[in-house]
């Protein structure tokens, strides 16, 4: 079987981290990693598969080393300008951020939804923002079954969907709570601490933020439904780890609720926990550390002809990120 050496860009970040911990969980067809990151962790030794490797720094050449794949988390600028070099070294790249997302000429791929569309690649496979992996594994089935009219998309985001200095910023208020220190926020403008932020990423013109747009813009692109009619609000919370998701939907076709909950539970990547009457549900600390999309809470919505109620919780690293990169990549190996 041929092996295939992977470079893993953004390696000492939150993201990349855990593609760390995802590949040494996983027997991939790998004869040789190699971890690269910015000047400031250049020369930083990291344990790997129980072998030590120094952290290099990423360069213009880099990627004369000729790898086969790489798997990028280091910020859209490192992307926009790094991978077109290793597409011209004949590396395949796998990019975690949002610079080429919503390209034409790049596939913008959750496994368990479109899978088929990697194939399609110029050298560039975009992995979506985590938000929207974990709500697509979940509208997929439901559109395919019923055809959605309308989304409502509610977020409650976790602080690790920020990088390290989220979590950081979050550790600190929960340490300083009880006393008069004062520290620095490094990600946020406001205490995420005893706080919901109404702001992820940046305000657009229209007064919706960036995450709003991704997820909207995102889900129409990776669900082949360009015109699909859909509304977000995100919102950052004070949780480490693992996205949740409120998510409102219309159908065009009517809907059997117990057909409706059979679909999701028959389907890709899914777990469905709904038992209100023993109080079962999904939660971020029981999402954290597994590669499942959770989905629970499912009502109809009687406030519509025909509608549905969801929620929905995923670790935002995992499937969010490192898992679903890696998904991909594992795809176009074993392909
Ligand atoms: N966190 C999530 O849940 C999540 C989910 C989906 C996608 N993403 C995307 O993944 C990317 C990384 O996010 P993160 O949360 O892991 O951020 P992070 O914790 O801040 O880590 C950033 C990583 O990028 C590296 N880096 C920065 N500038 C670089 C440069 N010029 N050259 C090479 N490496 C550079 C950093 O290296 P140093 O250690 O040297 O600074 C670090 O390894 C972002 O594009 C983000 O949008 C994040």
């Amino acid at each position: 079987m041929k092996k295939y050496k992977v470079a893993v860009v953004g390696a000492t970040g939150v993201v990349g981290e855990m593609m760390r911990k995802v590949l040494e969980e996983k027997n991939l067809p790998v004869s040789e990693y190699t971890f690269f990151a910015s000047n400031k962790s250049a020369g930083k030794k990291i344990i790997f598969m129980n072998k030590e490797y120094e952290v290099r720094e990423l360069k213009e050449n880099s990627f004369d080393e000729k790898f086969d794949f790489a798997l990028f988390s280091a910020g859209g600028e490192t992307s926009k300008r790094f991978s077109p070099i290793a597409v011209k070294n004949g590396c395949t790249v796998i990019d975690n951020s949002s610079a080429f997302r919503m390209d034409e000429n790049v596939p913008l791929v959750v496994p368990e939804v479109n899978i088929e569309d990697a194939k399609m690649n110029n050298g560039i496979i975009a992995n979506p923002n985590c938000s929207t992996i974990q709500a697509v594994v979940a509208l997929k089935p439901l559109d395919d079954k019923y055809k959605i009219k309308r989304v409502v998309y509610s977020t409650y985001q976790a602080v690790s969907g920020a990088g390290k200095h989220g979590i950081n910023d979050l550790q600190n208020g929960i340490e300083n709570f009880n006393n008069e220190n004062k520290y620095e926020l490094e990600k946020f403008k406001y205490d995420i601490f005893n706080n919901c932020l109404p702001h992820i990423d940046v305000f657009l013109d229209n007064g919706y933020t960036k995450e709003e747009e991704k997820m909207i813009n995102e889900t129409r692109k990776i669900l082949h439904r360009p015109d699909l009619r859909i509304t977000a609000t995100t919102v950052r919370v004070p949780v480490m780890n693992s996205h949740s998701e409120s998510i409102n939907i219309e159908f065009e076709d009517q809907f059997d609720e117990k057909e409706l909950v059979e679909t999701l539970r028959n389907s890709a990547g899914l777990i469905v926990q709904d038992d209100i009457k023993n109080e079962v549900y999904p939660i971020a600390t029981k999402a954290t550390g597994t590669d499942e999309v959770y989905v629970g809470r499912i009502r109809r919505d009687y406030s519509l002809d025909s509608g549905v109620n969801i929620w929905v919780v995923a670790d935002n690293l995992r499937k969010g990120a490192a898992s679903n990169a890696i998904q991909i990549m594992e795809y176009l190996m074993l392909d």
